[in-house]
């Protein structure tokens, strides 16, 4: 009964072990990372952006988590609830708050948003695109 003890024991101890191994063995990405979704504060509701000049899209870095998971930022186009595979700016670095970026020569319209992708995406506001024909 006493070497049935000391075995369990044993053997409790071993697979504790072998399992705080196996946690310390997972990588840092996969645990003890914040996804950061930094509000976009530019375009605004009220902002126009007129085709072929240049324009500044800004967002919130005023509080970060301490580990990002993906600090490369990507900025896409979005009109009417539908994400385009149109690429506002790409491979600048999420905490910056701001990339210049020329504005594409699309349709006038005011239901253009933009998608701000570093760890997950986050719309601005529908603004307007004009200089453009109309939709
Ligand atoms: C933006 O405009 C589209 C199309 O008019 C509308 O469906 C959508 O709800 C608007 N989104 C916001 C956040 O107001
Ligand atoms: C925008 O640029 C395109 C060529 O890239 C040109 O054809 C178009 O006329 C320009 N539109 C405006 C309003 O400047």
């Amino acid at each position: 009964m006493a070497a049935f003890t000391f075995n369990f024991a044993s053997m409790f101890v071993l697979f504790a072990s072998m399992f705080a191994m196996f946690v310390n063995a997972i990588p840092v990405g996969l645990v003890g990372r914040d996804v950061y979704v930094p509000p976009v504060t530019s375009p605004a509701a009220d902002t126009v952006w007129t085709v072929n000049s240049t324009a500044t899209i800004t967002w919130d870095t005023s509080s970060p988590p301490e580990q990002i998971t993906n600090k490369v930022g990507r900025v896409f186009l979005r009109k009417g609830d539908r994400t385009l595979p149109l690429l506002l700016a790409d491979g600048f670095d999420i905490l910056d708050g701001s990339v210049d970026i020329t504005v594409p020569w699309v349709l006038e319209s005011g239901d253009y948003q933009v998608v701000l992708f570093g760890d997950s995406g986050n719309f601005s506001p529908n603004f307007t695109i004009t200089g453009g024909p109309p939709y």
